[in-house]
């Protein structure tokens, strides 16, 4: 499953060898354009910017026409040309699940989808999008895990809006955990914490597919809200110390401040919340292996999270690098990108989307 309710989308025609992948967090937007050439890929652009006030509700687009104005400003002040995009729809309204099935093709399992997807998705019949992907074998002869997406019509529809306001055709609307994926490499059995401004997810991936996603109430705005407190700052000069501040994190004996200790808290119960993750994956698979945890979104960005969260776990934790087989543009500095990349995981995965429309 490449491309999450690509149907909704009925422009057939070739499209260009520019894609963007536009993602629209609760706390910031990221565009990035990415060019495709005789098999090499070549980011383009990568643009940041905050999330205006009065865009989003319960995870819904509400300011159309505003923010479909503000993306198209910016794709115009970037000097981005690509007029096509893939977008993704998140929160807590997507229906992310794998279920084992009888072993069928791919046809017969298309129709029993059909009509059993009342039996697993929350949502009012026929008020939903849904998609499907065999993901492998089960445990159980003679049946086969797929991995069942939907997502309700109205969230998709304002997505899509949006980018028409901007003046763009929508190729694919997806799901972060897919796109979030694609950008990965070499970690088909990993766990990704994906941490943004006010929501976090943690996926364990199997064999590439996202078999297990949950929200998680540590995010980015808990750390500066931390900050904000024991240092009794406003909240934007403690998200500025959060961003330019080294070593917030580090052990060091010699200081043992209040806040340092108070971080320490939020970062143990990250790392509680994914051995929880875990704990409930292992439950189900036994003898599955998942060693890796790979850190994206913003809030991966925390100076020496990836390291702390390794010696609390006991495992590899790494920041993830989207552009690992990407080049970068020769404009970038590719030690300040490295900085930043994380936070563009997702819009990367959505460039990266193979689109057949
Ligand atoms: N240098 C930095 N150090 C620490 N945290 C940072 C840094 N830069 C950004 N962040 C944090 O990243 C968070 C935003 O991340 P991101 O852009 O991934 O969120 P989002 O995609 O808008 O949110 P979500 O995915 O939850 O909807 C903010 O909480 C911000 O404080
Ligand atoms: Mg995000």
């Amino acid at each position: 499953m490449n491309n999450l309710l690509t149907k909704i989308d009925k422009y057939f025609h070739k499209h260009s060898d520019s894609i963007l992948g536009i993602d629209i967090g609760t706390s910031t937007i990221k565009i990035v354009e990415v060019n495709r050439q005789k098999g090499q890929l070549f980011l383009r652009n990568a643009v940041l910017l905050d999330l205006p006030a009065n865009i989003l509700e319960d995870g819904y687009i509400i300011g159309i026409t505003a923010l479909g104005t503000l993306l198209q400003q910016t794709i115009a002040k970037n000097g981005i040309k690509a007029q096509e995009a893939v977008v993704a729809v998140s929160g807590r309204s997507i229906f992310v699940r794998e279920v084992a099935f009888p072993t069928m093709t791919k046809d017969e399992l298309k129709e029993a989808i059909k009509w059993d997807m009342e039996k697993y998705v929350p949502f009012a019949p026929g008020s939903y999008y849904h998609d499907f992907a065999i993901v492998g074998k089960s445990s159980e002869e003679a049946e086969m895990k797929v991995l069942l997406v939907a997502a309700p019509q109205d969230l998709v529809s304002t997505v899509v809006s949006t980018v028409r306001a901007a003046g763009l055709k929508t190729l694919a609307v997806d799901i972060e955990s897919l796109a979030i994926y694609r950008s990965l490499s070499g970690a088909e059995n990993a766990v990704v914490v994906d941490l943004g401004g006010q929501a976090a997810q943690v996926i364990v991936y199997q064999n590439g597919s996202p078999c297990v996603t949950r929200a998680i109430p540590i995010n980015g705005q808990r750390f500066t809200e931390t900050i904000m407190r024991v240092l009794e700052l406003e909240y934007a000069e403690a998200e500025t110390l959060k961003q330019r501040q080294r070593n917030l994190l580090k052990k060091d004996l010699e200081d043992e401040s209040v806040l340092h200790t108070q971080l320490s808290v939020l970062v143990s119960e990250l790392a509680k919340e994914i051995r929880r993750t875990l704990e409930y994956f292992q439950m189900q698979n036994k003898y599955a292996v998942v060693d890796k945890v790979f850190l994206t979104g913003g809030g991966a960005k925390l100076d020496n999270l990836a390291q702390q969260l390794a010696s609390e776990l006991d495992m590899f934790v790494a920041v993830h690098n989207p552009t690992a087989n990407l080049s970068i543009p020769p404009a970038f500095d590719p030690a300040q990108w490295q900085e930043i990349a994380p936070q563009f995981s997702v819009a990367i995965g959505l460039a990266l989307a193979e689109v057949t429309a």
